[in-house]
């Protein structure tokens, strides 16, 4: 991400605020649907909780990718962007009877359901529009992602998705309805996953299920992977785009899928993250005993993933580049977890620094919260400062 070319732009604007780079962004999704392209039926969904900017959904949409939502809102806003109704999967453990209404009244591809309950709502619902549900199951295939622990959710012990042993007579139910229509399989087992083993064992798990529904006379129209691709948070200068050549070809390698399938994924944070920056300023340099803290403007109700998940994002100081010192990064909010990083080594950094936090372009802006009255701050596209 080229970020120096904007610097006198960006000294304009009222800090902090977020930037996305929109040709980076365009060369990403380019790449993904590229390479997705082979595997036959292949659909990418952008999942809109990574990044729900109005430019990023209609560069989606440009890019022939559909929208995985996670709530009424999300529903809506993609449609207002332009994604048709059909582009449009709804996951979710707890969709409310309202939030079900929207996705029937879109006429979305599917409701990835989670559970009997929602499954009976649902069928009660459509019927009262008159309307046929296409249900994709979540299942929860037991595989461990290997990532942060809050972030992973293919394991039994998670709230998400049904076991591999109650699919069966789950889609049974489905089938028994009269407003329901069993479409598919639906994964996803966790975020931030760079291990392709991780891929070829949610495969194999995958294809073993599709052997006994089919055993059992179960046409599975859809098979649906989930998101979980992840970035390099550490260079991201090294690696601007994700390798989405290795990822679907893990799938096109160990995916058994039948002829007439559709093969559908949801990437949130490797479409998103590496095209984005939070832009902040220096406020102070404070200088304890043991360290020397640069305090930020921005703060952890602007990007939460360090505070939340001891995650790390590189940060640069874009307006100085001579000397070295090792500083805490800081935000301003009276908590002990508002830190950007620990220890790191910057070049001098003084009161007024312009400051880019690397890698923000996933669960940045969506996470943010306005505790302590702070407002939600701006976000810019590279289109927007042409
Ligand atoms: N599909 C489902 C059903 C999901 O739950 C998620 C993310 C995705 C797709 C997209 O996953 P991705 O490709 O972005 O890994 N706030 C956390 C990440 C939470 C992910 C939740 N689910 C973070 O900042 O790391």
């Amino acid at each position: 991400m080229e970020l120096l070319k904007y610097l006198d732009t960006f000294k304009a604007l009222p800090t902090p605020f977020y930037f996305y780079d929109m040709e980076l962004l365009r060369e990403t999704f380019r790449q993904a649907q590229e390479e997705s392209c082979c595997i036959p039926l292949s659909f990418i969904h952008l999942a809109m909780k990574a990044n729900s900017h109005p430019q990023i959904l209609q560069t989606a949409r440009d890019y022939g990718f559909g929208i995985d939502a996670v709530s009424g809102g999300e529903i809506l806003k993609a449609i207002e962007a332009g994604i048709p109704g059909p582009n449009i999967v709804f996951a979710g453990v707890g969709k409310t009877d309202r939030e079900i209404i929207i996705g029937l009244k879109n006429d979305i591809l599917c409701f990835n359901v989670e559970s009997i309950p929602e499954i009976e709502v649902i069928n009660h619902l459509a019927g009262q529009m008159g309307k046929i549900a296409r249900i994709t199951l979540r299942v929860n295939p037991d595989v461990d992602a290997h990532t942060h622990k809050n972030i992973t959710t293919g394991l039994e012990e998670n709230k998400f998705g049904i076991d591999l042993c109650d699919i069966l007579p789950t889609i049974k139910k489905i089938n028994s309805l009269p407003h329901l229509n069993y479409y598919g399989l639906h994964f996803h087992i966790g975020s931030q996953i760079l291990n392709m083993d991780v891929f070829q064992q949610l495969s194999i798990k995958i294809n073993s299920l599709q052997n006994a529904l089919e055993n059992a006379g179960i046409t599975t129209n859809s098979i649906n992977v989930g998101g979980g691709l992840g970035v390099d948070y550490t260079s991201p200068e090294k690696h601007p785009i994700p390798c989405f050549h290795e990822y679907f070809q893990i799938f096109y390698k160990f995916l058994k899928l039948r002829p007439h399938q559709e093969f559908h994924c949801e990437l949130g944070r490797s479409l998103t993250a590496q095209s984005g920056a939070l832009i902040s300023q220096v406020v102070f340099i404070k200088e304890g005993h043991v360290k020397k803290f640069a305090i930020l403007d921005a703060g952890f109700t602007d990007l939460i993933r360090p505070a939340l998940y001891q995650a790390n994002h590189k940060i640069i100081n874009l307006s100085s580049s001579t000397g070295e010192d090792i500083y805490d990064v800081v935000g301003p909010i009276c908590e002990s977890t508002d830190v950007f990083a620990q220890d790191i080594h910057l070049p001098l950094t003084h009161r007024g620094d312009l400051m880019a936090i690397l890698s923000a372009g996933a669960y940045g802006h969506v996470m943010a919260s306005e505790y302590n009255c702070r407002p939600l701050i701006k976000e810019y596209t590279s289109d927007d400062l042409k």
